[in-house]
């Protein structure tokens, strides 16, 4: 059985904070084989650089997805063509920096990740997720048939929709952007785990990990303000993922969700 381990966005410092505090138990303590984490939001709730990249992996994540915050931090154009286990959705026009898609060895056989993100809602407007996930997974299959998506999207019926649609050729489709959780995990008829969002790393406090006070002045008086990451009632929203490697298809998807602070 391949174990896998699923995290969602993770917002801000307190985020990563929590993800490197607790990682290494939580490998222990579930037999994971290999850590996959939203990083889009990771520095300071905007994007990702070069640096906390590094960190994430150096305590023991294994690829880094991300979505429409990917491009916020201005080292990071460079670091996705140095670093190729930090994604960036595949549904970039031919010519963008970095890949969106990558298969990597584990103790028990290849895994590949690939990672989407939706149309609807979302800026900016990708090309057709659908056409470009069943493509990469078309390819992917070549090399191994334990694959794994990550659909970064703002509407739960668009990713539902996907998980759909690559139920039976992945053995697992999650859904990252909204920061809140959905507890519609579930294993498709074909065989592929699927839960339509799996909630955020980081301060549950705020608004989706910002501090609220900026947030609700947006809200009343319509101005302009500068968002914060919030600090407080850390939370980690993950998702446990069992794959049979001889088949790809997932036996158990498991929600966990507790405090790290
Ligand atoms: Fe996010
Ligand atoms: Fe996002």
């Amino acid at each position: 059985m391949l174990t896998i381990l699923f995290l969602g966005d993770v917002v801000g410092e307190p985020g990563r904070n929590a993800v490197i505090a607790r990682l290494p138990q939580l490998k222990e303590q579930h037999g994971i084989d290999f850590t996959i984490v939203n990083g889009e939001n990771a520095a300071g709730g905007r994007g990702i650089t070069g640096k906390i990249t590094i960190e994430l992996l150096r305590a023991g994540v294994s690829v880094i997805t991300t979505g429409d915050h990917v491009w916020d931090q201005k080292d990071v154009v460079a670091f996705l063509n140095f670093e190729p286990r930090l994604l960036r959705p595949v549904n970039y026009p031919a010519g963008a920096p970095g890949g969106g898609s990558i298969v990597l060895e584990t103790a028990k056989g290849k895994l590949g990740v690939i990672n989407v993100q939706c149309r609807t809602f979302m800026q900016p407007i990708l090309e057709n997720p659908f056409h470009a996930a069943e493509a990469a997974v078309t390819k992917m299959r070549e090399e191994t048939k334990n694959i794994v998506v990550d659909v970064h999207g703002e509407t739960t019926s668009e990713k539902i929709a996907l998980g759909r649609f690559l139920d039976g050729k992945v053995s697992a489709v999650i859904g990252t952007h909204t920061h809140v959780a959905t507890a519609d995990e579930q294993i498709l008829p074909g065989g592929t785990a699927f839960q339509t969002d799996a909630g955020m790393t980081g301060p549950h406090n705020g608004v989706i990990g910002m501090d609220k006070t900026a947030i609700l002045r947006r809200f009343l008086d319509g101005q302009p303000a500068r968002f914060e990451v919030a600090n407080g009632d850390i939370q980690m929203n993950t998702v446990l993922i069992d794959v049979d490697e001889t088949t790809g298809r997932a036996r158990a998807i498991e929600r966990l969700r507790f405090r790290a602070d």
